[in-house]
C-alpha cells in the first residue's frame, strides 16, 4: 500500500512540476514566434489539457500523501519537519493553482472566444506569473520531499 502510494505520489509530482517546467521554459519561448491570435489560441488549448492533468495530480498528491501520513508515519503527531514543509508548500501551490483556475483562466478562455487578444494576453500574463511561482515552489517541494529523510 505504502509503496503504491509513494509511486503514485512521485509520478503526480513529476507530471505537475515537469509540465510547468516545459510550459514556461520550453513552449513559452518557442511560441513567441507566432502572431498573437494563433499564440493565444495555442495556449488556450495547451492549458485546457494541462490543467485537467493538474487537477488529477492534486487529487493523487493529497490522497497518496495523507495515506502515507497515516499508514506509514502514524498520523500528524509524529511527522518530521520535512513532511510538514512539503505539506505546507504543497497546499500553497494548490491554493495558487485554484486561484489561477477560477480567476484568470476563465477570463482568458472568454477573451479568446471573443477574439479579444489584448485582454487574453493580459490574463495569460497573470497565469504565467502564478505558474512561475508554482514552478519554484514545486522544485523546492520536490527537493525537500525527496531529500528530507536524510536530513
Ligand atoms: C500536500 C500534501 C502532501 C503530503 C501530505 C505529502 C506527504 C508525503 C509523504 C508522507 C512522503 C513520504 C516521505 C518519506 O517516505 O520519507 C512524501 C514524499 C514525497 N513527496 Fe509529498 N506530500 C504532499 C505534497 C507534495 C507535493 C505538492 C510534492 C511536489 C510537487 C511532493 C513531492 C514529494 C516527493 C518528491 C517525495 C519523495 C519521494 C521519495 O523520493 O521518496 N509532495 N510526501
Amino acid at each position: 500500500m505504502a509503496v503504491i502510494a509513494l509511486i503514485l505520489h512521485i509520478l503526480a509530482a513529476v507530471i505537475w512540476v515537469g509540465g510547468m517546467f516545459f510550459a514556461l521554459l520550453v513552449l513559452r519561448p518557442a511560441s513567441g514566434m507566432l502572431e498573437p491570435p494563433l499564440r493565444l489560441q495555442l495556449w488556450d488549448g495547451v492549458l485546457d489539457r494541462f490543467f485537467r492533468w493538474v487537477l488529477g495530480t492534486i487529487v493523487v498528491l493529497l490522497l497518496s500523501g495523507y495515506a502515507m501520513v497515516f499508514a506509514v508515519f502514524g498520523g500528524f503527531a509524529g511527522l518530521r519537519p520535512y513532511i510538514n514543509i512539503m505539506q505546507g508548500i504543497g497546499i500553497i501551490m494548490m491554493l495558487a493553482f485554484f486561484h489561477l483556475y477560477f480567476a484568470p483562466w476563465p477570463r482568458l478562455r472568454a477573451a479568446v472566444a471573443r477574439q479579444n487578444y489584448p485582454e487574453a494576453a493580459r490574463q495569460l500574463n497573470q497565469i504565467r506569473a502564478i505558474v512561475t511561482l508554482n514552478l519554484v515552489l514545486g522544485l523546492v517541494t520536490v527537493a525537500v520531499g525527496s531529500s528530507g529523510r536524510y536530513w
